[in-house]
């Protein structure tokens, strides 16, 4: 499993954000579209797979899209939902459903994190850190949340703003928690 540990991005802090530079076009470090959004079907979290429903690995983003299907369950409301989603970088389409530009290294020693299918997680494989299906940190010694790029909408396509990461998303405790943990066992390997 590739390991980005050797400082790949170089980062200039702004006030809630950590933007990426040289910010070249059509290159990682700016916007990138990556697909239109019928290549990202979305799904509620027991049924992720990998590349089929709810998640897709986009190479030249560094990307994972996370889609999850309107009707979802939540375990917020209200604010105490809105607040949240809008701080984590969450975006609502009009049909209800929620995105997600999750970056793929892992935010405790830069390893690239994978999706398991048997786990309907992210699972790293050098720690083992592991993540919920929207990001949020379930175990393992991350010191956070995956970090998220900005992402939108420009027609009918998907667009990631690989030049604007997230890395503030703390750990989740039981009154910010937004997604319920996986109830499937996730084995080291
Ligand atoms: S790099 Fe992922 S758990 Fe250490």
């Amino acid at each position: 499993m590739r390991c980005c540990t050797a400082g790949a991005l170089r980062l200039r802090r702004s006030p809630n954000k950590y933007m990426t530079y040289p910010n070249l076009a059509g290159q990682f470090g700016s916007d990138l579209t990556v697909g239109k959004k019928s290549d990202f079907p979305a799904a509620k979290p027991e049924n992720y797979k990998i590349g089929q429903a709810g998640i897709f690995y986009v190479q030249n983003a560094k990307t994972y899209i996370s889609h999850l299907a309107a009707g979802t369950s939540l375990l917020l409301s209200g604010s105490g939902l809105t607040d949240p989603l809008t701080s984590e970088s969450f975006v609502k389409d009009s049909d209800g459903s929620l995105w997600l530009a999750l970056y793929q290294r892992c935010v405790h020693l830069g390893c690239t994190v994978p999706f398991r299918d048997d786990c309907v997680s992210f699972k790293c494989p050098c720690h083992g850190s592991h993540y919920n299906v929207d990001g949020e940190y379930l175990d393992g010694p991350a010191p956070r949340s995956l970090d998220r790029f900005a992402m939108s909408f420009s027609g009918g396509s998907v667009v990631v703003s690989t030049g604007t990461l997230n890395n503030s998303v703390p750990h989740p405790d039981n009154t910010t928690r937004i997604i319920p943990v996986p109830t499937v066992q996730c084995s080291a390997s």
